[in-house]
């Protein structure tokens, strides 16, 4: 149930009007969508579509219904009073169209305010969601793809979160394991003969001590075998190579935690060390169910549909990121009792998903889905690109480091900022704030903007433009409106009490109305896990709001005032909901 949505309130209507009118087809879903636009112009608010494809079942059995049209006009007739609507008509082969009330428009917006937006959140049928995001690996440097992870994971666990699940959780699945710690252990001994010595801010920069390990691996062969033994002994607990292992991970959670801290993401990590012992259990099990298989000396499973076999055990004996999934999937679902179960990852990844959740069906350990969502999810998205096209690199051609790109990020925006020459006031720490709130508010949101399996072509020139469908263009709109209730010298509270909001130009209640939808576009947004239709809406607002409000209905000193200010200050709470749904800090003044 979802009373916010003035969808679902219009489809409890009019399932009520289509069992008066068709009593032999009790359990039609009523078809309601908002009007289109067509050449700027509207018709209705919302629309009916059950008549035409009602009228194909009911023909015949129904002699004063003579055409689609006229079963709609039947309908509209049977349609129990209510406040919400002010009129209905029949249009083309039989739609009913439906204009709002503006009076109940205001006096919903008007709860809104007093109850806070909380009261607009929709009801989610799932208790326990997880979502897997960012999880970058320790000591290779976290990329512009953990970035997109880290920038979809945390708005999927907002919009989550606001529907008030009884728990969800921001995991962070760490690369905290596997062969390459050898090669970084053996590489420590020899940089540190005595443990003692390591300086952790001396190898803060793990890419580079990475990079230096790897390239004596490929050369060395002494060298490469002491690693191979390393791996051995880390695994099998030696207090040494566990105490180095830690001392490497310790420097890496510091640089991630750096990139968190400036972006405001909030992750609990649980790596993939953690389910080092749940790994042979796991495997144990599937064993006695028959999935696992020889193959060449290392041990696999079959799925369906796919060629190759899943290889959970190497040759070497060793574990791989694939028996770590399987280990923590069943975690998961068994000790931690999560209902949907959320992985972020590039499209690389695609495949070792399909195939993990295909075991886990194959075991019969994926209960059947008990309502339109599923248990498990796999949300890739395509890459970064650079301005030639060619994937996102740093100008010496390596991976970017992400602390650079914020720096630049902020750099930018701060000359940008500068440039326009409206905080030629401001104090440096305004300007610090403003730069950073802009900058990486741009990032995010050139980011979510688009659909998430598209590729994205990263230019900071494009991101930080203040006209057209940026973050920049949107903090501008959050401002004015700030400035706005500033000037008035009004305060909010008070007309909140005492005011009332009257919509009697259209512009007014074209944006009214579109505060109102808030809820069902976050529904939509929401279930199908699609960030950039938020900043759609978003955009939308700020769209309506500064060409067809602002510029058409004064506020200030206008007799309107009080009802206006009101409808700025709607605005302005929908506004920045939808900035904190997709992690953007806006700025009070530009
Ligand atoms: N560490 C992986 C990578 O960097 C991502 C992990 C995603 N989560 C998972 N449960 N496999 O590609």
């Amino acid at each position: 149930d979802c009373p916010a949505s003035v969808r679902k309130q219009l489809g409890k209507l009019f399932a009520e009007a289509l069992k008066q009118t068709v009593p032999t087809e009790p359990d039609i879903v009523p078809l309601i969508d908002a009007c289109i636009a067509k050449d700027g112009v509207k018709h209705a608010d919302y629309q009916c579509n059950n008549a035409m494809s009602l009228f194909a079942k009911i023909k015949g059995k129904q002699e004063e219904f003579k055409s689609p049209r006229s079963l709609g006009e039947g309908i509209m007739k049977n349609l129990p009073p209510s406040e919400m609507i002010e009129s209905c008509s029949v249009a083309g082969p039989g739609f009913v169209n439906i204009v709002l009330s503006k009076k109940w428009i205001a006096q919903r917006l008007q709860k809104m305010l007093t109850d806070g937006i909380d009261s607009w959140a929709p009801r989610l049928p799932i208790k326990r969601v997880l979502v897997d995001f960012s999880s970058p690996n320790i000591a290779k440097e976290m990329h512009v793809g953990h970035l997109r992870s880290t920038i979809i994971g945390d708005t999927l666990s907002r919009m989550l979160e606001f529907c008030q699940p009884e728990c969800l959780i921001r995991r962070n699945h760490i690369g905290d394991w596997g062969t390459q710690f050898g090669m970084l252990i053996q590489y420590l001994f020899e940089t540190y003969p005595n443990p003692d010595d390591v300086n952790e801010s001396d190898i803060g920069d793990l890419q580079a001590f990475y990079k230096a390990s790897k390239s004596k691996f490929d050369k060395d062969d002494d060298f490469k075998l002491n690693a191979q033994q390393s791996v051995v002994k880390l695994q099998g607990g030696d207090p040494k190579y566990r105490k180095a292992w830690e001392q490497i991970c310790n420097i890496s959670r510091t640089e991630f935690k750096k990139v968190y801290q400036r972006l405001g993401i909030r992750l609990e990590e649980m790596p993939e060390s953690f389910y080092n012992e749940l790994i042979p259990p796991t495997l144990e099990k599937l064993d006695q169910l028959g999935l696992i298989e020889d193959s060449d000396g290392a041990r696999v499973i079959f799925v369906d549909g796919v060629d190759i076999p899943l290889i959970v055990v190497k040759r070497d004996g060793g574990y791989n990121y694939f028996s770590t999934d399987l280990a923590a999937l069943w975690y998961r679902l068994n000790i931690e009792k999560v209902d949907w179960n959320i992985y972020v990852t590039d499209f690389g990844q695609s495949q070792h998903f399909d195939m993990l959740f295909k075991a886990f069906k194959r075991a019969g350990w994926l209960p059947e889905d008990k309502n339109e969502y599923p248990i498990c999810t796999h949300i890739g998205f395509g890459l970064v690109l650079g301005v030639d096209g060619k994937r996102l690199r740093s100008s010496c051609g390596d991976t970017i480091r992400l602390v650079d790109l914020l720096n630049e990020a902020k750099e930018q925006s701060k000359t940008a900022l500068l440039k326009r020459g409206n905080a030629k006031e401001w104090s440096k720490e305004e300007i610090e704030k403003a730069s950073e709130a802009i900058g990486y508010g741009a990032v995010k949101y050139a980011d979510l903007k688009n659909n998430k399996t598209t590729n994205y072509t990263f230019s900071f020139e494009q991101m930080l433009n203040d006209k057209g469908n940026t973050a920049v263009y949107l903090m501008y709109a959050h401002a004015r409106i700030c400035s706005i209730i500033r000037k008035s010298g009004k305060d909010i509270e008070e007309l909140k009490k005492t005011g009332t909001m009257v919509l009697d130009h259209e512009n007014e209640r074209t944006l009214a109305l579109h505060l109102l939808q808030f809820t069902e576009v976050f529904v939509e947004a929401c279930s199908n896990l699609l960030p950039n239709v938020l900043c759609e809406y978003l955009y939308n607002l700020a769209e309506i709001f500064t060409k067809k409000f602002y510029s058409n209905c004064q506020v200030v000193g206008s007799p309107e005032e009080t009802s206006r200010l009101l409808l700025c200050e709607a605005t302005l709470v929908v506004m920045r909901h939808c900035f904190y749904l997709l992690g953007i800090e806006p700025v009070d003044k530009l």
